[in-house]
């Protein structure tokens, strides 16, 4: 039985419509990161913040998930084994696309979180600074995102599926954002095989045994085909 963990970034979804972070054209080449993702761009002008998310959430409704998230649900369905997605977008496709076991670590578009009581429900198309919540009905509504430092979700559960994988597969992430882009070294560092599934080469690369580059639609497809035999 092969346990296997996919680290996913923006590249996999970049070909469903949704922009990446950092390459040419990016959402971070269009708005001040500092501005729109972290808790004291959002104390400064909270309306910003909501009208990026919900921009955001309005492109992800509008989108399909393409080959590459597909690719990965048949992998989960038919390994003899284990396969985690742990994705850092905040997009849904790859639930959309048939993946079940799958982490979120920087949160969720399509939730909403009450900063007073910690409470999250399914969040609206748009969501609206007056919305209060549901649990405790205190106004301090705010998208479920885990911002700029902020501590990414689930990190325990994530280290422990790392430390016990033989496989690491990092798929469309520049590798950038810690403690994400440390994921595949402490995989490596267990014993595990290293995947690089990227349109070229990232910081990954240099703990990857494995590199493929090429647009993810291409190379996941690929990638699956070979695992499944
Ligand atoms: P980046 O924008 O940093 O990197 C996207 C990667 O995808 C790059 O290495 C591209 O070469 C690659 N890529 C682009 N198109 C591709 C395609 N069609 N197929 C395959 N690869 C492709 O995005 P992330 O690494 O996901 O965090 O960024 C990490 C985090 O930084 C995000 O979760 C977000 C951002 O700030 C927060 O907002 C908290």
């Amino acid at each position: 039985m092969s346990r296997i963990v996919i680290l996913t970034g923006a590249g996999i979804s970049a070909e469903s419509g949704l922009g990446t972070f950092r390459d040419k054209d990016g959402l971070w080449t269009k708005y001040d990161l500092n501005e729109v993702a972290t808790p004291e761009g959002f104390a400064r002008n909270p309306q910003l913040v909501t009208d990026f998310y919900n921009a955001r959430r309005a492109n992800c409704l509008g989108a399909e998930p393409n080959a590459a998230h597909y690719a990965l649900a048949r992998l989960e369905a038919a390994l003899p084994g284990e396969v985690l997605i742990v994705t850092q977008n905040v997009d849904d496709l790859h639930h959309r696309a048939g993946s079940k076991n799958v982490i979120q670590m920087h949160g969720a578009l399509m939730s909403a979180l009450c900063s007073a009581c910690d409470h999250r429900w399914p969040a609206p198309a748009v969501m609206h600074l007056t919305d209060t919540c549901p649990a405790c009905g205190h106004p301090r509504t705010r998208p479920d995102i885990v911002w700029f430092g902020e501590i990414p979700y689930h990190m325990e559960a994530i280290a422990e599926a790392v430390e016990a994988c033989e496989i690491f597969a990092a798929i469309g992430t520049s590798g950038q954002v810690y403690p994400a882009a440390g994921l595949a070294a402490e995989a490596r560092r267990n014993g595990a095989d290293c995947v690089e599934l990227n349109l070229e080469p990232s910081e990954i690369s240099r703990v990857s045994q494995t590199r493929r580059y090429g647009p993810a639609s291409e190379v996941v497809p690929d990638w699956v085909a070979t695992l499944l035999g």
